[in-house]
């Protein structure tokens, strides 16, 4: 392990988690975690099966341990309307396909800790979340009690945004849990005057437009057909052209 006063530092290397990383992983979790997490848990996340994750790695350890995993990020996807923030994102009630990337565990093996590891996992977490167009977030739950990892999620800029009485209950007692969330894709909910401002304009236009797809709906009924085959002819993909606009045409030559 690493010597905490030596000078030399270690070179750390990033991957997924992968199935030969089982028993570290189930190791180092029992070890930092006062949960104790299920097998099925661990076979998921080397699987990759619903979850992504991201190991870290010392690559200049001279000894054959040097793909063996010193730290991890585990995720997986939520979608915002089963999520317990949902309010936060109302505002754009127009989307319905919102997500988020929910941080199941974080951690660190003790001799490798504030050297910057559990930050570049995080960072590629939030990259992961930013890469995705419909997510607008990354959160996570911290025990109220963990005091380094609310350092940490505020010093990588995490809003703390809820306070959860007795969200744990652990060997018998109940705990608080801290709620943090990173916002990506402009996720944010709006909080200056122009921001609330510009998100009424955004919502009013939606609004509009629907008002006005109504409209132009009700409109095509009664008017004349051949306009509107003519539109789907240069809006449709070739694919699933075939199917509509012989749909389509079948209407319009009525
Ligand atoms: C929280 C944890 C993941 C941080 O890992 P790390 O690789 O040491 O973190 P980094 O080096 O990237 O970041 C260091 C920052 O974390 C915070 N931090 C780390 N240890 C801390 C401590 N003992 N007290 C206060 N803040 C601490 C500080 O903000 C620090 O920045 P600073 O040195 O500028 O003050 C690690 O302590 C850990 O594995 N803890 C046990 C598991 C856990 O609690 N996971 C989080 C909940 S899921």
């Amino acid at each position: 392990m690493l010597d905490p006063r030596s000078e030399i530092y270690p070179t750390i290397e990033y991957r997924p988690i992968q199935p030969s990383d089982l028993e570290a992983l189930e190791k180092i979790h029992l070890a930092l975690f006062p949960i104790r997490y299920e097998r099925e848990f661990f076979l998921n996340v080397v699987s990759g099966h619903g979850i992504v994750s991201w190991g870290a790695v010392d690559t200049s350890r001279s000894d054959d341990r040097r793909d063996e995993i010193i730290g991890f990020v585990t995720t997986r996807m939520i979608a915002a309307k089963d999520s317990e923030i949902e309010d936060l994102f109302r505002y754009n009630s127009s989307r319905k396909d919102l997500t988020l990337v929910y941080i199941l565990t974080l951690g660190v093996v003790d001799s490798y800790r504030n050297l910057g590891i559990a930050s570049s996992l995080v960072r590629e977490v939030v990259k992961y979340a930013a890469s995705i167009s419909n997510c607008r977030g990354v959160y996570l739950h911290v025990i109220s009690y963990n005091q380094p990892a609310i350092s940490f999620y505020k010093k990588m800029l995490f809003k703390l945004v809820r306070r959860l009485p007795m969200f744990y209950y652990i060997r018998g007692q109940h705990y608080d849990s801290y709620l943090f969330v990173y916002y990506v894709n402009g996720g944010r909910s709006p909080c200056s005057p122009l921001e609330i401002v510009t998100s009424f304009v955004v919502d009013f236009r939606a609004f509009v437009k629907m008002l006005v797809a109504k409209f132009w709906s009700k409109e095509d009924h009664c008017g004349p057909r051949w306009a509107r085959c003519q539109e789907s002819n240069t809006l449709l993909a070739p694919q699933s052209n075939k199917r509509i606009i012989s749909g389509d045409s079948t209407r319009c030559h009525v």
